[in-house]
């Protein structure tokens, strides 16, 4: 399906759930995906989901949205803090970007407290468990809709 919402999820994330519960909670990605698939319908936005452990392949997803997304949700796991590569990707597709982390990465190790895509993002949401994904669809939401705006005008 072409437009809408693109929610990205790098290395790891498969494995919410089951992965370190009493940082990241007890929801599986597939559980996150479902409630955000609800969202989306309440409010006749498409959502597509996409999750790599691996960099190229998500870096090919980023290049892809160019035809087919137009607002991307990335939380991109441990990558965020060193892939100049995802960095990049974003920067050169130029569709807005919304951060998501479940945990609050700056107050937790200190490699965690730099993010590469808070630079190319035009917001971040970080540290509410699964809530960081539900509020980065609502702002997603509001991106859409007034993009659309402005293309009309
Ligand atoms: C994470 C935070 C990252 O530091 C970590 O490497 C992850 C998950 C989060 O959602 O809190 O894999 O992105």
């Amino acid at each position: 399906m072409s437009g809408g919402v693109l929610c990205i999820n790098g290395p790891n994330l498969n494995l919410l759930g089951q992965r370190e519960p009493s940082i990241y909670g007890s929801k599986s990605l597939a559980e996150i995906q479902q409630e955000l698939e609800e969202m989306a319908a309440v409010d006749g936005i498409a959502i597509k989901f996409f999750q790599s452990n691996h960099e190229g392949d998500l870096i090919d997803r980023i290049h892809q949205a160019r035809g087919d997304s137009e607002v991307i949700i990335i939380n991109a796991g441990a990558l965020s803090h060193y892939s100049i590569a995802l960095h990049d990707a974003l920067r050169a597709v130029a569709i807005p970007v919304i951060e998501v982390h479940l945990s609050n990465i700056y107050a937790r190790e200190e490699f965690r407290h730099n993010s590469l895509i808070a630079p190319v993002a035009q917001g971040g949401i970080y540290g509410f468990g699964t809530l960081s994904y539900h509020l980065a669809f609502l702002a997603a939401g509001k991106i859409l809709q007034e993009n659309r705006k402005s293309n009309l005008s």
